[in-house]
């Protein structure tokens, strides 16, 4: 059977707290969809050959958020991309900006606790030190998140494949997604 291909009209923004499965559902979607995914993480990790929690630990919370700008800026001048961001992305002013007015954002909801079940290493990440720590980081990221959401999904007892699925759907309602004609 012959696969569908789809453009996007415009970059989508996947956002949530850690372990939401942003970038696992932007690489679904991409993979299913034929599209270009981009990660902040990943692309930083690159850039600067050291992991996110490295580079949040060296540059410190306001220059990795400027770094997260940097890289969103990038991403959003190319062709419409999905893309997975950080999760503390919403804690710098010019990255929300730049979601609120270059595309469309997809709040991928996890509460703290399922996050925490879900990240299989907490070294990885910061601020997984105590799980109070985590809840409050989340606490304050919750409004931000809302705030920002053209739509928000709900990723509770759901695979990260099922969820790109969710969203592929709502993209194409939206108009955001279109299929292309051969
Ligand atoms: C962070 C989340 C991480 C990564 C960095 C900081 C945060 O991304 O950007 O470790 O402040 O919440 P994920 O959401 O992909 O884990």
């Amino acid at each position: 059977m012959e696969r569908t291909l789809y453009t996007l009209t415009q970059p989508v923004f996947l956002i949530g707290f850690m372990g939401a499965g942003k970038t696992t559902m932007a690489r679904r979607l991409a993979r299913e969809c034929g599209l270009i995914c981009a990660d902040t993480d990943r692309c930083m990790e690159r850039k600067y050959g050291m992991s996110a929690k490295e580079l949040y630990e060296q540059a410190g919370e306001e220059g990795f958020r400027q770094m997260e700008a940097e890289t969103l800026e990038e991403f959003v001048q190319g062709e419409p991309r999905i893309i997975a961001c950080g999760g503390g992305i919403v804690m710098g002013e010019r990255s929300r900006e730049i979601i609120r007015t270059c595309g469309f954002a997809v709040y991928v909801h996890v509460t703290a606790d399922e996050s925490a079940e879900r990240i299989s290493n907490h070294d990885s990440r910061p601020f997984f030190h105590s799980m109070e720590s985590v809840r409050l980081v989340n606490q304050v990221r919750v409004p931000l998140y809302e705030e920002l959401a053209d739509v928000t999904v709900d990723s509770s007892s759901r695979t990260s494949g099922r969820m790109a699925y969710e969203v592929k759907d709502i993209l194409v309602k939206e108009g955001i997604l279109c299929p292309v004609r051969k």
